[in-house]
């Protein structure tokens, strides 16, 4: 597994306002949307193209194009729809697909509640959007989602993670092909779960409490 974590200062920068207590829902919303574009253009460094014949007003000449079949978006709901608008920026021919997870607080074990995605994902690229990776139970399950309909590579975005969740991921994909990059690998987890230092509940913070 290759795990990437951003070393920007822009990067950086974004992340403290995010983490902040006191930013309000519409400016973590703009921040999220803007740092996933940041991320992104790492995330996609692999992506499949193909050479491209164009005139240009001069000369004919050879660039590239995205490959078929086109790289599928899936942002985990809730709060991986936060990132979604910051991916397909980058990325606009990408398809979109969904799944709901929602992990449960007590056990912190994540069950699926929603999915909207193709049925054959063979020979997809596919790109997963979640601002959090704690214990890594919701990125496993996605990941093996995936590739259970055939995905070829899979490649995680989150804006934090935590040294327990990106150990557990890598114990669990067994040498298939996933990229993790991160905004920043963060100390720990505490006693519920939650990222140290973190930014709280990134749903929440999105979107409100529920
Ligand atoms: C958050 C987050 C991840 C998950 C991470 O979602 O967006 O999906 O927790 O935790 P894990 O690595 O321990 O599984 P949550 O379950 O709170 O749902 P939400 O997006 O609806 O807020
Ligand atoms: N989910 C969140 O939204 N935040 C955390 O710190 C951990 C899981």
């Amino acid at each position: 597994m290759r795990v990437h974590v951003a070393d920007h200062p822009l990067i950086t920068h974004k992340l403290t306002v995010l983490r902040d207590k006191r930013t309000p829902s519409p400016v973590f919303r703009q921040l999220t949307e803007e740092l996933v574009t940041l991320l992104a253009y790492e995330a996609t460094r692999g992506v499949r193209v193909e050479p491209y014949e164009i005139q240009t007003p001069v000369t004919t000449t050879t660039g590239v194009r995205i490959s078929e079949p086109r790289p599928l978006v899936v942002p985990i709901l809730r709060a991986g729809l936060g990132m979604l608008e910051g991916m397909v920026k980058l990325l606009p021919t990408a398809e979109v697909g969904f799944l709901g997870m929602v992990r449960n607080e007590e056990t912190l074990e994540p069950s699926t509640y929603a999915e909207r995605l193709p049925d054959d994902l063979s020979d997809r690229q596919c790109f997963v959007l979640d601002p959090m990776l704690a214990t890594g139970g919701s990125l496993g399950a996605a990941i093996e989602f995936l590739f259970a309909r055939g995905a070829q590579d899979v490649t995680a975005i989150c804006l934090l993670g935590a040294p327990e969740g990106v150990a557990a991921i890598e114990k669990q994909i067994a040498g298939r092909d996933v990229t993790l990059v991160l905004g920043a690998l963060d100390e720990r987890l505490n006693e519920k779960g939650y990222i140290v230092p973190g930014l709280g509940d990134a749903g929440d913070r999105l979107y409100g409490t529920v």
